[in-house]
């Protein structure tokens, strides 16, 4: 195997998705305290809260408490290295999540036993779909009274219509909670209340039905353990390829909060979990081991030092591999650049990258070049593709209270949608600039910012439009036509497209009837061209 392959061979990179609460900070944590990445707990929340008082903007965050921005956090695990991208909670900022679940490889599925799958998962969990992206589930805080397991599995299955096999199985809950069963190495995984591990107790070639089982469990609680085991046998087979096909989710069972089932979950996330594959262009599938180096721009995060309004774009490396110092291939500008002051993010630390390869996700400093999407390579005119651009649903204009800075503005607002912080629309009927969001909170922190990292003070009025399509149509005269008479509600968006803003859920089905040939789109794709 080559170098290269190697490298590619040990890499994992994955996001997780989750309502709030159901412990996803707690569970990143703790799988950063069994990589070695931390040594305490309590160091992720910790490293929050420093980041607040550093930058400004962050302010927002902190008044309203939510975790706005998404960071990346890489640590090693059993000769592995994991990349670990993370989400914002808050469902307002659902749009970053997005684009963060484009450069993973794979998706970990956060359920709260007593809660079962929530709004949340299951938005995030369409996104995983669109792409096929492999999901792997961990369903926590076993050590509080939840739903039966079958229960939840069967909600699983019906509620995001994807097959589930159980890796693990719990032994009780709550008060009652034992551990579980690991099917696969016939091994009990006994829970321990504070302890950093559970006791594995290897059951080898007993069956079951053996008595050691009563001796461990308690009768009671082995014949319940027997009898699920049993069922479970009637049920879906593991299949490597349809796990990786997005179409069938292992399932494990542990509680985050006290350690339980996390280095189990490691060691799945390391033995199924997919490498770094075949990404697609618009003009070819590139895979990981081609020699040369490729990557994406799929996150943009300004602002990390507010004196310096200093940017920092953060790609997913596709193939080859990245050295420090070298020169990539821009190929949206078409210009050779180098990528200058690359970081990679471990835990609290972040540290310069001498060399870096598929799966690695590698900040680079922006000095204003970069908007999501972009794709760098060593010279091949490539455009990775798959990254969303939601049609927003709240709609602001926006009012500059001091004329004289319209062009700051106008900078600021085009630097915040390259970002993908807002989206801007211009209408084609007059001067005036309009914000669309996903999410209302979008309109505080655009606000917010275009203030403090602009110095330009605005007012938000807020428009009547309760969503956008981008449309197009083949023929031109139709095409036409149909500008004419909507052009009072014709935008373009950031990147030129045309957009029509809309006021009322009628009114695109009056529109689909009255111009049967236009197509209307409510997501677009952000290739950067
Ligand atoms: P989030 O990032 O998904 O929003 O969830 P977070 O980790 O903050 O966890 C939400 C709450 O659930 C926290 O309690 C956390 O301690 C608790 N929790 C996480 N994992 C487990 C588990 O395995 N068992 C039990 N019993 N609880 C768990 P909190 O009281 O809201 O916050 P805190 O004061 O403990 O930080």
């Amino acid at each position: 195997m080559s170098q290269l392959d190697q490298e590619i061979a040990k890499r994992r990179t994955f996001a997780i998705i989750s309502h709030p609460d159901a412990g996803k900070t707690t569970i990143t944590e703790k799988l950063l305290l069994y990589g070695g990445a931390i040594q305490m707990a309590g160091s992720v929340k910790a490293k929050r809260s420093k980041k607040f008082a550093t930058s400004d903007w962050l302010e927002i965050e902190k008044q309203r408490g939510i975790s706005v921005t998404s960071s990346v956090m890489k640590f090693p695990y059993k000769d592995h290295e994991i990349n670990l991208i993370d989400t914002p909670g808050h469902e307002d900022f659902s749009e970053d999540t997005y684009r963060t679940l484009t450069a993973v490889d794979s998706a970990l599925m956060l359920i709260d036993a007593a809660n079962g799958v929530e709004t949340q998962t299951k938005k995030l969990f369409e996104v995983c779909r669109m792409r096929n992206t492999p999901i792997m589930t961990f369903v926590n805080k076993m050590d509080r009274e939840g739903r039966d397991p079958f229960e939840l599995m069967d909600e699983i299955e019906q509620v995001l219509g994807i097959k589930t096999y159980p890796v693990t199985w719990p032994i009780g809950m709550g008060d009652r909670f034992r551990g579980v069963y690991h099917r696969g190495l016939n091994q009990l995984l006994i829970y321990e209340r504070n302890a950093d591990r559970s006791r594995p107790v290897d059951l080898k070639n007993l069956s079951l039905q053996d008595p050691f089982l009563d001796k461990e469990l308690g009768p009671e609680q082995a014949d319940t353990l027997r009898a699920e085991i049993e069922l479970l046998g009637a049920g879906d087979e593991f299949s490597m390829e349809a796990y990786l096909a997005g179409e069938l989710a292992p399932v494990l069972f542990g509680s985050a909060l006290n350690n339980f089932g996390v280095e189990t979950l490691l060691d799945n996330l390391i033995g199924l979990a997919p490498a770094p594959r075949e990404r697609p262009t618009l003009e070819r599938v590139v895979m990981p081991d081609e020699g040369k180096f490729s990557a994406f721009i799929f996150k943009i995060q300004a602002n990390m030092d507010p004196s310096h309004r200093d940017r920092v774009a953060f790609m997913r490396i596709c193939s080859g591999k990245f050295e420090r110092g070298m020169k990539a291939f821009h190929v949206r500008h078409e210009k050779e650049m180098r990528l200058g002051r690359p970081t990679s993010f471990m835990a609290q630390d972040r540290s310069l990258v001498d060399e870096a390869y598929p799966g690695d996700i590698v900040g680079i400093h922006d000095p204003g070049v970069f908007k999501i999407g972009d794709s760098l390579t060593e010279g091949e005119k490539l455009h990775y593709t798959g990254i969303p651009v939601f049609a927003p649903e709240h709609f602001t204009r926006v009012v500059l209270t001091e004329p004289l800075k319209s062009k700051q503005l106008r900078k600021g607002l085009d630097q915040l949608s390259e970002e993908g912080a807002v989206q801007v629309f211009r209408p084609v009927h007059s001067n005036e600039q309009y914000l669309g969001v996903v999410g209302v909170l979008q309109f505080d922190v655009v606000k917010f910012r275009i203030e403090a990292e602009y110095s330009v003070k605005v007012k938000m009025a807020q428009l009547p439009y309760s969503a956008a399509r981008w449309f197009h149509c083949e023929d031109k005269v139709k095409l036409e036509k149909f500008r004419r008479e909507q052009s009072q509600n014709i935008c373009l968006d950031q990147h030129g497209n045309e957009t029509i803003l809309l006021d009322h859920d009628w009114r695109l089905k009056y529109l689909l009837e009255r111009h049967p040939d236009i197509k209307f789109t409510s997501t677009s794709e952000s290739v950067a061209r």
